[in-house]
């Protein structure tokens, strides 16, 4: 199979694009034709060398962690999926390698696409739409009439999270460039702070929650904004939640546990129309180094995905 994979870790130059081994469907998987994947920032990460410590695998490596695509063979002891179904899923957390033609994984926690959902639209709706739903509902537990900060608008997170606050009836701030401004606010938001001319701490107090994206000095000063007793999730600073400055707060690291009924639950906020899929720019796998550096760069728009077959 084609595959976009590297042998070293190091910056976008060390992908290459070429010829790999086909996977085989052990018992309890399938073998998957992948037809679109998406690039996270998990995997310029990983990449970089950053995840390392936590590896066992072996060169080389594949990078890419959500894919859309068709069944081409079941493992023994598969019976929920047969071969020809169209499905999208995020591989087990800790394993990386979607960026290639063909992939085999456990059957019981990727879903059925629905028709209606295009294979790229799939593939972008996947982690994102994964991490949204845990950080903003099973971790934050956001309300009808809450109000949400959400870190990040135009990123491909929480631009899943801006219209599933907004589903569920909350109000929903979020911070962006200038450039992005159109965009945040065609997703729902409420309130769109430009963090280059306006500092959020400034203007923004007394939340019931906010879901930082961004990581860094951003997610330390977001417990600022909350009201006594609200709750921060963060996505974007390791494994653990930033320690908060404050004691009347609580601060968490969702989980984001692989499973079949969070994908099922993003098909049917798509087919519900609550939900509809980011900008999307598209590249071959040929190119994922330029994929890679324009993730790096972290300022675009939607999400970044791979067309693969
Ligand atoms: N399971 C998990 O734990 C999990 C899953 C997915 C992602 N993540 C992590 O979550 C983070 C976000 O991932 P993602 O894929 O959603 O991000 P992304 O799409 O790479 O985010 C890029 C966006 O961030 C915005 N941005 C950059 N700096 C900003 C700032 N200071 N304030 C506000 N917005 C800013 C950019 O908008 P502008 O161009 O307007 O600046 C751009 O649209 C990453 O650290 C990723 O590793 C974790």
């Amino acid at each position: 199979m084609k595959a976009a994979y590297f042998e070293q870790f190091g910056g976008p130059e060390v992908l290459q694009y070429g010829d790999l081994p086909d996977p085989v469907a052990a018992a309890g998987e399938v073998l998957v034709n992948v037809h679109a994947a998406s690039v996270n920032a998990a995997d310029w990460k990983f990449r970089s060398g950053a995840y390392e410590r936590h590896s066992n695998a072996k060169p080389p490596f594949i990078p890419g962690r959500d894919f859309s695509g068709a069944i081409g063979a079941v493992g023994a002891g598969v019976t929920d999926l047969k071969v020809g179904d169209a499905v999208f899923g995020v591989l087990n957390a800790g394993r990386e390698g979607t960026y290639c033609e063909k992939l085999a994984i456990t059957s019981a926690i990727i879903a059925k696409k629905p028709d209606a959902l295009s294979h790229i639209n799939a593939a972008a709706l996947a982690l994102t739409g994964l991490t949204a739903i845990d950080s903003v509902d099973n971790t934050l537990k956001l309300k009808r009439g809450e109000t949400i900060l959400i870190q990040g608008g135009a990123g491909g997170v929480a631009g899943f999270a801006i219209q599933f606050a907004k589903h569920i009836g909350a109000r929903v701030i979020t911070t962006t460039s200038a450039a992005n401004r159109d965009y945040v606010k065609s997703l729902g938001a409420d309130e769109i702070i430009d963090y280059n001319t306006q500092d959020f701490t400034k203007v923004v107090s007394g939340c019931d929650a906010v879901f930082d994206t961004v990581g860094g000095d951003v997610a330390q000063k977001c417990f600022a904004v909350l009201r006594p007793g609200g709750r921060a999730a963060f996505i974007g600073s390791g494994m653990e939640a930033p320690k908060p400055n404050r004691s009347d707060v609580t601060s968490l690291r969702p989980p984001v546990a692989r499973a079949r009924a969070p994908l099922e639950r993003i098909a049917k906020l798509f087919e519900d129309g609550a939900v509809r899929p980011p900008e999307v720019k598209l590249y071959p796998l040929s190119e994922a180094a330029a994929a890679h550096r324009l993730s790096q760069s972290r300022h675009f728009r939607g999400k970044l995905i791979f067309q693969v077959g």
